[in-house]
């Protein structure tokens, strides 16, 4: 067991919670820098598509300094995959890793992971215990050849770490490959410090009906760094409300076990003042905070102003630019971004006809002249 930075980051704790095709990094990297959360999660990354040698996967895992304390998560069902992912997670510099229990998605949890796992309680301590062995014999000097990491990945992460950022969309070019093309952008060249990193899981409360002291039970005997609870099971997906008093109930768990482990609870928070109130009346160490910040990278911002349309529409700029710094030299990759200048662009006046004129953009070039345009008719 080891805490890493969860024991020493000041509470309360209000993180940004994982989003797949979401929270990529240039979401991040805008929640990060204009609201500063305590922490902040990536997507899930599968650890088949790693094992596998899917360097498309590792888009989830681009990350910026600003970031920092930043964990990637993973999700899966198979141990052996999970104890190389733990390596590739590690040799890029993470901060922690976060094992996925709690997504209800059939394509996920039907194949046993995500909140697959609370139906297989032995296998949800296997993948955590092995990921824990993991990152010990990591930090012990093992490396990701004796790991036995796809060849593909270990390129990818060995670029990386030399300053140079590959393109995700396919597997960089090798020295006998001299034909594939090898697209790159710089970024900071490191050298991973070799430490044991924190293991933490976010879950859910049961699979078909609340089963939390039962299911935080079997987890804490695995001692894991940090338990985020959304508070529903897997049946409700994203329906009702999140229970809070199951969330309560598993606070008491985590702090009892008496090791220093943190618990965050998760689901419906709206605002930093909804976070205060459920942190003081549950006594969990924190929240993470997920849909509320759609288009509001100032939510986790203690300065809590009224953000002007002119601030929203600079970030809207802002995050587009961020987005085609990171992944824009890849062909018809703009999709993505366009949910999230719809999210910027609401609740104002003609926020509906710009909402749909850039819905047609596929470009940073075309976003900019776009809100130009609605600038001079909106003065
Ligand atoms: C679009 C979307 C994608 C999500 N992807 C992930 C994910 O990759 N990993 C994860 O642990 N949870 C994921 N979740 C769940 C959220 O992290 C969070 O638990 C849930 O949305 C409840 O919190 P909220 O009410 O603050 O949004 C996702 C949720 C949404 C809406």
């Amino acid at each position: 067991m080891h805490l890493g930075f969860w024991e020493k980051l000041a509470k309360p704790i209000i993180g940004l919670s994982p989003m797949d095709g979401v929270s990529d990094a240039a979401f991040r990297y805008m929640t990060a820098k204009h609201g500063q959360p305590t922490v902040l999660i990536t997507e899930f990354t599968n650890v088949e598509a790693l094992n596998h040698g899917a360097v498309k996967a590792l888009a989830a895992f681009i990350y910026d300094q600003v970031e920092r304390p930043v964990v990637a998560q993973i999700y899966g069902s198979n141990p052996e995959a999970f104890y190389k992912a733990v390596f590739v997670a590690a040799e890029l510099g993470f901060d922690g890793i976060d094992i996925n229990m709690g997504c209800p998605s059939k394509a996920v949890s039907g194949n046993g992971a995500g909140a697959g796992l609370i139906r297989d309680p032995a296998l949800a301590q296997e993948i955590i215990r092995i990921c824990q062995k993991a990152i010990q014999d990591w930090a012990n000097g093992k490396t990701l050849y004796e790991a036995e990491v796809h060849r593909d990945i270990i390129d990818y992460i060995e670029s990386v770490q030399k300053g140079l950022m590959p393109d995700t969309f396919e597997a960089p070019a090798r020295p006998h490959q001299e034909n594939r093309p090898q697209k790159a952008r710089s970024c900071i060249p490191f050298t991973p410090k070799r430490r044991l990193l924190p293991i933490s899981i976010k879950t859910r409360i049961g699979y078909e009906k609340p089963v939390t002291a039962e299911w935080i039970s079997t987890l804490l005997e695995c001692k894991p760094a940090n338990i985020t609870l959304h508070g529903r099971t897997l049946r409700q997906m994203y329906t009702g409300e999140a229970d809070w008093n199951e969330i309560a109930k598993a606070a008491k768990l985590v702090h009892a076990a008496g090791y220093g482990a943190t618990i965050l609870g998760n689901g419906d928070v709206k605002t930093l003042a909804d976070a205060q109130k459920r942190i003081a009346e549950t006594g969990v160490d924190g929240v993470l905070i997920g849909r509320a910040t759609f288009g509001n990278p100032w939510i986790f911002s203690k300065q809590q102003t009224q953000h002007s349309i002119n601030d929203r529409l600079s970030a809207a700029i802002e995050h587009t630019e961020k987005y085609t710094e990171i992944f824009g030299h890849e062909a018809g990759s703009f999709a993505p971004m366009k949910k999230h200048l719809g999210w910027y662009c609401s609740d104002f006046p003609n926020a509906k006809e710009l909402r749909l004129k850039l819905m047609m953009a596929n470009s940073l070039a075309d976003v900019k002249n776009i809100i130009a345009e609605y600038e001079s008719l909106n003065p």
